[in-house]
């Protein structure tokens, strides 16, 4: 594996690759659920790209910028194993020079949810992905479910912009007892980490109240999960949505979900950690821990 620090390595190795190339942006501290990024790349194409570059313009004010976990050997030594050829890991000046004022913006889809939340966020996942979409030039790139709305928001700016990219998504991975695998959990305590299987928890009662009954009213299945969220101390809900699964537009609490299905979206706070899940309620519970919830 050659790790590349600047553009104009990547280019000239990137160009030496013949056959298929299969790219997985990340923010690094890789964990199980990059490793399931990028061996379906791997599965997909003949090459793996991977790049660790924690992305400073997609961090709010007073997020977790400067304290977002880093392990750029460990990071290595896992791309290394499952078989990345190159790993990309640019230092912020190289990505973002000083007069760096071109950006990418997907309106609409970013309205809601974290977008609603993070303003800017969005703004700065959709500049670094096309930044680095440009530099990598990928046959297909791989993204992970949990980031739902960040996943809608790609397929829609490589369509908008006509980049000749398969976007693939992979089912979010967890950990045993459900909890979405996320860099972010390492600022669980102990105690914060029993209770945050309370988001998994959540959604998978509202999925099976949809099964048992798809007439109740939206409003009835977010309450379903709420009350699993919120019967545990410390959690506080940013977000709990139920959400079109095309066009993430808010679905009408008032009546039930469409024959176009649903997604119920989350973000709870514990402690210090904002954790995010959802949950498509209208299909079968994913194979793995959340069947045994
Ligand atoms: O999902 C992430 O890890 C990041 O948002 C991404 C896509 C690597 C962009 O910085």
């Amino acid at each position: 594996m050659q790790r590349v620090e600047t553009i104009d390595q990547l280019r000239r190795v990137r160009g030496r690759l013949e056959g298929t190339v299969g790219f997985v942006p990340t923010l690094g501290f890789l964990h199980k659920g990059h490793l399931a990024l990028m061996r379906r790349a791997l599965d997909e194409c003949d090459h793996l790209i991977v790049s660790v570059f924690v992305n400073p313009t997609q961090f709010g004010p007073g997020e977790d910028l400067e304290d977002y976990p880093r392990d750029l050997e460990g990071d290595a030594a896992k791309c290394r194993d499952v078989g990345c050829e190159i790993l990309f890991t640019p230092e912020r000046d190289h990505i973002y020079a000083d007069n760096h004022c071109s950006w990418v913006e997907v309106k609409g889809l970013t309205d809601g949810l974290c977008g609603a939340r993070r303003p800017g966020h969005f703004r700065g996942v959709a500049t670094i992905v096309t930044k680095l979409f440009n530099v990598v030039d990928p046959d297909v790139a791989v993204f992970g479910r949990k980031d739902y709305q960040q996943l809608a928001v790609i397929r829609k700016l490589v369509c908008d912009l006509n980049f000749d990219i398969e976007i693939i998504g992979v089912d979010t991975v967890r950990e045993d007892d459900g909890l979405a695998t996320s860099s972010r959990n390492r600022y669980l305590d102990d105690q914060q980490r029993c209770q945050a299987t309370s988001l998994a928890e959540g959604l998978v009662a509202a999925q099976r109240a949809y099964q048992q009954n798809p007439d109740q009213s939206v409003a009835e299945l977010l309450d379903v999960a709420r009350e699993r969220i919120e019967g545990q101390p410390h959690t506080e809900i940013d977000y709990l949505e139920c959400v079109h699964p095309v066009t993430l537009q808010r679905l009408d609490e008032a009546v039930p979900v469409g024959e176009d299905g649903a997604v119920i979206a989350t973000a709870v706070f514990l402690g210090d950690a904002r954790l995010i899940d959802n949950l498509r309620v209208d299909q079968p519970l994913p194979e793995g821990p959340l069947r045994r919830l």
